[in-house]
């Protein structure tokens, strides 16, 4: 078993072992009760509305331009998760990686977006990198109140959640800054929130911080339906990857997500249609992926790979 399941273990322990102490519960207030989630009816249309207004420096797809590689590759990779949620129960998924920078909220945003976009398809993204949080600055909204403040007992859910306009999609930006991100993901509120959360939305995703890191998302793993992992081409080792597999055995790891690859990297041309194109990449190689989302319908399970 690796360190950092040895570290989550150790901590779960310790934090059940506190709260039979009676210690914990009354450190941490608990947030509002679980009723407060209900009814579902009416809950997304009483939020706050924000507009949709990326930072130039997001690297978020550009609803404008549903043809661009990247928006073609996360639309494809949204197709392989509504299929898997066909064949299991799965509405909550955790996006990970085993080390900083590997596009994990990149991946987290850009896959919240493209569900986003379908009718009916109410996602939210919720910020649980409570370490290093990005997705306020992505979306340029402000960071609290937000997960850390509901958790707290200072900001009642419906504060914490944004809708944005003009998309199914809801922003739970990560709330202000703590010292204790482990202990709070270890209350029951958040359970009880991905248990709750289906009745509002049909996709749950949560940005997290590096598996090897801290046992942060490997304890939201434990409580989500499924985990991506995400490797970033030129960037994850083997290494890593392998530490970090080990580490989310006891999880649902529904895909792996290959982003940076380029063109022909990873899957010969029988396979063209995995192949990831960059940002900057020729219009003409686009179009191989336009021919892609048809074979990936079918494709089900497996790897996906937004462009570098
Ligand atoms: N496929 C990609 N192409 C270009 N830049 C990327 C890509 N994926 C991530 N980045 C950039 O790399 C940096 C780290 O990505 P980020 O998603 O914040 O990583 P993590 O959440 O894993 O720490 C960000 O500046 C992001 O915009
Ligand atoms: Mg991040």
């Amino acid at each position: 078993m690796s360190r950092v399941h040895d570290a989550l273990r150790r901590a779960e322990q310790m934090m059940s072992a506190a709260s039979e102490a009676a210690g914990a519960a009354a450190q941490l207030p608990q947030a509002g009760p679980e009723s407060e989630l209900a009814p579902a009816a009416g809950f997304i249309e009483r939020l706050d509305e924000v507009p949709f207004r990326p930072a130039p420096e997001a690297l978020l797809i550009d609803l404008a331009r549903p043809h661009d590689p990247p928006s073609e590759e996360f639309r494809s990779l949204r197709t392989r998760l509504n299929h898997l949620q066909n064949l299991q129960p799965l509405h909550s998924v955790v996006v990970t990686s085993p080390s900083p920078a590997e596009g994990k909220s990149f991946v987290a945003a850009n896959l919240a977006i493209a569900q986003g976009q379908l009718s009916g398809n109410y996602t939210l993204l919720a910020d649980f990198d409570l370490r290093r949080p990005v997705i306020h600055s992505l979306f340029q909204i402000p960071r609290a109140p937000g997960i850390t403040d509901y958790l707290l007992g200072n900001a009642p859910l419906e504060a914490v959640i944004k809708r944005v306009a003009g998309m199914n999609l809801c922003l739970m930006p990560a709330g202000s800054l703590v010292k204790n991100p482990l202990e709070l993901i270890n209350l029951r509120q958040v359970r009880v929130l991905l248990r709750e959360f289906p009745r509002i939305f049909n996709w749950v995703i949560l940005d997290s911080p590096p598996l090897l890191f801290s046992a942060d998302a490997n304890l939201l793993g434990t409580m989500a339906d499924g985990t991506i992992l995400v490797v970033r081409i030129g960037q994850t080792t083997i290494d890593t990857v392998v530490r970090a597999m080990q580490s989310l055995c006891e999880n649902n790891v529904i895909g792996v997500v290959v982003n940076g690859a380029r063109a022909g990297e990873l899957y010969s041309k029988y396979t063209y249609y995995y192949s990831s194109y960059g940002y900057r990449e020729r219009e003409e190689e686009a179009t191989e992926v336009a021919t892609a989302e048809g074979a990936a319908d079918s494709a089900g399970q497996g790897a996906a790979s937004p462009g570098a």
